[in-house]
């Protein structure tokens, strides 16, 4: 694979596990005794996915979601549109987002819309990583794995142009 256009290792992937370990412990506090409904965001979130769910000891169901936005780097008001919706019923239960990246917040502030409109008990959010120099809405986001500066981020599940999901760590696009 053509490595030259990626850039340093921000978060190596042990950082990554470290963390994964304190938010799956503190999701587990959060709901205890209650179901859960995970609602991992393709493809980005495939690993982290992985992580939070093997580190959360809970009653839990997990589904996923695609979706892609459009107009988002010019309005607040961007489209988003569902390319594959839950096999889930969720109305009464308690579900958590997972998403690799939130950026202009849009796509998660619709998406969280969505969920919500199906009757279910809560919504909250679990992000890899928070880009908080990108947003655009004030959506709330529950559960943030690390913060991380303005550059276009690869590895770990995030992709340039569909390349880099499967490097074993976060690093950032050379310009
Ligand atoms: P938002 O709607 O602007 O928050 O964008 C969310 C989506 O854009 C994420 O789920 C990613 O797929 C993509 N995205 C945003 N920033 C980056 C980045 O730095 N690298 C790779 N993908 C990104
Ligand atoms: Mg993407």
């Amino acid at each position: 694979m053509a490595k030259d256009a990626v850039g340093t290792i921000m978060i190596t992937g042990e950082q990554i596990q470290q963390r994964a370990k304190e938010i799956g412990l503190q999701i587990a506090e959060d709901y205890q005794g209650e179901q859960i409904v995970l609602v991992g965001i393709l493809r980005g979130a495939v690993l982290w996915m992985g992580d939070i769910m093997r580190n959360t000891d809970l009653d839990m169901i997990i589904d996923f979601m695609a979706a892609s936005s459009y107009g988002a780097s010019t309005k607040t008001s961007g489209v988003v549109k569902i390319n594959k919706d839950l096999d889930t019923d969720v109305e009464g239960k308690h579900v958590i987002i997972v998403e690799d990246i939130v950026d202009s917040g849009i796509t998660l502030s619709k998406l969280k819309e969505y969920l919500e409109s199906k009757n279910t008990k809560s919504v909250r959010i679990c992000t890899l990583l928070d880009k908080p120099a990108g947003r655009k809405t004030d959506v709330k986001v529950d559960y943030i794995g690390f913060e991380v500066e303005d550059k276009f981020i690869v590895g770990y599940g995030l992709d340039f142009d569909q390349k880099y999901r499967n490097l074993p760590y976060i690093s950032f696009l050379k310009d």
